[in-house]
């Protein structure tokens, strides 16, 4: 073996690899807190902290926790939370009626939140599933997933969040006219300064499982193809998208993240609105499982995964390492 040999080479990418100071100026891609918004699990009672065991590090919390931990993530410069309740099973009906309780868990840690922190974005989830006994997205009847009779429900828990509070809402279940729907029962209520998120190219996904866990909000039968997308699609998401935009939506989602890189980059080409990506529950444990075998650095796992989110095109992630990356970035 040669070991002075030298070629001419005209280009040589390495260059700009030279060391940190280089690597810096050509660096394409930076995720900051601001790009990020924070899921939350809330639980009825008060210093509630409950483990969420396929999610190590996430808790179902209280309303007065829930305040504690915004403080924080408003304090690292995370400018958007994301609420979820989990309800007791007693509360949960076919309609999902406590969805629109004006006293619910959700419209009172809505109250709360922005009562505290004004500035903060708050971000509320519109879909039955939480609230249903049925554990579905929509009103079932004879084993089928109704579409249009869900959407006066939709409504009024919608409108129920604004009044809360909410400064966006955010229509997750994937069926049709929701964003429509939705925006104009907003309007007509006096909510136009509430925005939608809407979840556009959200798939049916074997990564919701951690989720449904901490909700308890798994589907009691069947499974929820009927409304979610299918994996193997992708120019299916460009519909979606040319939909809720025309609709009204403010903001467009897809949702997992990961094995969607490919449609977040669609969408981003699609589409002149903002793209959120949703880095959801069974990436999360993906990563805590592998790191606690000490079989993957945590820390720059996330920092890798976040990095390609948002070079895919994200402009924001839900993620529920928001606030460990925040505190990591001070
Ligand atoms: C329900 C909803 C789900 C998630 C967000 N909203 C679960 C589902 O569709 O079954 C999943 C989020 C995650 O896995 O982190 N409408």
């Amino acid at each position: 073996m040669k070991s002075s040999l030298i070629i001419e080479l005209a280009s040589r990418p390495r260059r700009n690899r030279k060391n940190e100071g280089i690597r810096r100026l050509v660096r394409e891609t930076a995720v900051t807190p601001s790009d990020l918004i924070l899921p939350l699990f809330v639980v009825e009672g008060r210093d509630q902290e409950i483990p969420i065991e396929s999610m190590p590090g996430c808790f179902r919390l209280s309303p007065d926790r829930i305040l504690g931990i915004a403080a924080e993530a408003a304090a690292l410069g995370v400018p958007a939370v994301a609420l979820f309740p989990a309800l007791e099973e007693g509360l949960k009906d076919p309609a999902a009626s406590e969805s629109w309780n004006p006293d619910g868990l959700l419209q009172r840690t809505v109250k709360m939140l922005k009562g505290e922190f004004p500035e903060l974005l708050v971000i509320t989830d519109v879909a039955m599933d939480p609230y249903s006994s049925d554990g579905h997205d929509g009103l079932v009847r004879d084993g089928k997933i109704l579409n249009d009779p869900t959407l006066e429900i939709l409504a009024r828990m919608a409108v129920s969040q604004a009044e809360a509070g909410a400064d966006m809402v955010a229509p997750s279940d994937m069926m049709d006219g929701r964003v429509g729907f939705i925006r104009e029962a907003l309007d007509r209520s006096g909510h136009a300064e509430v925005g939608i998120l809407a979840y556009t190219a959200k798939y049916a996904s074997a990564f919701y499982g951690p989720f449904r866990d901490a909700l308890d909000s798994a589907p009691k039968s069947g499974d929820k193809k009927t409304y979610q997308m299918d994996p193997a699609n992708s120019r299916e998401a460009l519909r979606e998208v040319l939909l809720d935009e025309a609709e009204g939506a403010d903001i467009v989602m897809v949702k997992p993240a990961l094995p969607y890189l490919d449609v977040i980059s669609a969408v981003r080409g699609a589409t002149d609105l903002p793209v959120a990506a949703y880095n959801v529950s069974g990436e999360y444990a993906m990563i805590k499982a592998a790191a606690s075998q000490g079989w993957l650095d945590e820390e720059a796992a996330v920092n890798e995964v976040l990095l390609a989110i948002k070079r895919a095109g994200a402009d924001m992630i839900l993620s529920y390492f928001a606030l460990d990356f925040a505190r990591r970035c001070q």
